[in-house]
């Protein structure tokens, strides 16, 4: 019998960040006492006024398809957010909104990428970004952010790894696992690399609200050549707390962003309708909520992180954004447990805390926890990581 299964899907890895999300659920929806560091997504729930917003958009039959690339209020809310918050100036005809931050991506992708053409992703690496290259028959090549360098990319690395096929560098600052905020002064080297050896840059922001120093830099706003050649990435899911609405956009020069809307067409057509609307009351309305959740996260990550270090075998940087911290847990490794997934294994089972193991994120040596929890989580997790640290530590 002939396999249903395209060799592309079949080439196609399952998100462990997903896996591990719905096996931690799966175990509490069974009773079991599991505290969860595994979700992407903060715990927060959708602004009231967003809510509201979709509730009237609803009320008033705005049910019916969009322009495909996204409703121009909408378009224009982006490029004020965009020249507000990251110093861009972009019109519509420069955005496209799409089915939140990945669909963007992978649009981009599928509409920038020919066959062998080289993809550079840092790693540690958000794990859809070399699956959506692959599913584009494009070659994901990693450069390392090593844990001593705080997981921060160096403009160096990336120097090493090009080559004549180069086609486009993935920046993502703040960075999922990591949340490291990359080096202004890297940034700026890694945009000269660009437009000298003619390679495009994606990058990925979408958690640039969420700092807690230093603020990062946006690639394209550091002048006329390097804006020529990016793609700004962001999207409503991490700083509206706005996961399940899905809505992400790209704002980048008009014919790529022309190509990924010919995709689009053909494929999803428009973000749900009342769901853009709440955008629209998200990137235009008060922007207190954004600052009371990063002030949440921030006291949570400074409980986390300390806890984390006090811990014998473990190393925990202290990550400048995003909700994640990925500390350096090999020190935890012997006997059976070979690595990351071993090690959440029996972390999730013995006892009761749940994280993801940094092996989909191409560092095995590491887990992922995410503080996009309550405190009271947190300081439990770490009771219990504190007596696994006694049992495994070397
Ligand atoms: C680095 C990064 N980029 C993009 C996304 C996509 O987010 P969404 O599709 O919800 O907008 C995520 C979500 O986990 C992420 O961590």
């Amino acid at each position: 019998m002939k396999s249903a299964v395209s060799q592309r899907a079949a080439r196609v890895q399952p998100s462990p960040t997903l896996s591990i999300t719905a096996k931690i659920k799966a175990l509490q929806a069974e009773g079991r006492d599991i505290l969860a560091f595994g979700a992407g997504e903060p715990d927060f729930d959708t602004p009231a006024h967003i809510k509201q917003a979709a509730k009237d958009a609803l009320d008033q039959g705005f049910t019916k398809y969009t322009p495909s690339s996204g409703i121009e209020p909408l378009k224009k809310a982006v490029c004020e957010k965009l020249e507000r918050e990251n110093g861009l100036h972009y019109e519509t005809k420069n955005i496209i909104v799409s089915v939140g931050g990945k669909h963007s991506l992978y649009n981009i992708f599928m509409a920038m990428i020919d066959p062998e053409d080289e993809v550079i992703i840092p790693s540690p690496y958000w794990v859809s970004y070399p699956e959506q290259v692959k599913l584009c028959d494009g070659v994901p090549v990693y450069v390392d952010m090593p844990e001593s360098d705080d997981f921060k990319l160096k403009a160096s690395s990336v120097e090493a790894a090009l080559t004549s096929k180069t086609k486009a560098l993935v920046l993502n600052s703040p960075s999922n696992p990591t949340g490291a905020v990359f080096d202004p002064e890297e940034i700026r080297k890694i945009a000269e690399l660009a437009v000298k050896h003619d390679f495009w840059v994606i990058s990925d922001e979408i958690y640039d609200r969420l700092t807690y120093g230093e603020k990062p830099l946006s690639i394209a706003s550091l002048g006329p050549d390097i804006y020529e050649r990016t793609l700004t990435v962001n999207g409503c899911s991490k700083s509206y707390s706005m996961t399940g609405w899905r809505i992400g956009y790209a704002a980048g020069p008009v014919e790529i962003v022309k190509a990924m809307g010919r995709l689009q067409d053909q494929s999803t057509s428009n973000p749900t309708s009342i769901a853009q609307k709440a955008a629209v009351a998200a990137l235009t309305g008060p922007q207190d909520v954004v600052e009371e959740m990063r002030k949440a996260f921030q006291e949570r990550r400074d409980v986390l992180v300390t806890g984390m270090n006090s811990l014998p075998g473990v190393r925990c940087p202290n990550p400048g954004g995003a909700f994640y911290v990925f500390p350096d847990v090999s020190g935890w490794y012997s006997g059976d447990i070979k690595g990351s997934d071993a090690l959440a294994e029996v972390l999730l089972e013995k006892y009761g805390v749940g994280v993801t193991p940094g092996s989909g994120f191409g560092a095995d040596n590491c887990i992922r926890m995410s503080y996009a929890t309550s405190m009271e989580v947190i300081k439990g997790g770490l009771e219990r990581l504190s007596r696994a640290a006694n049992d495994l530590a070397k």
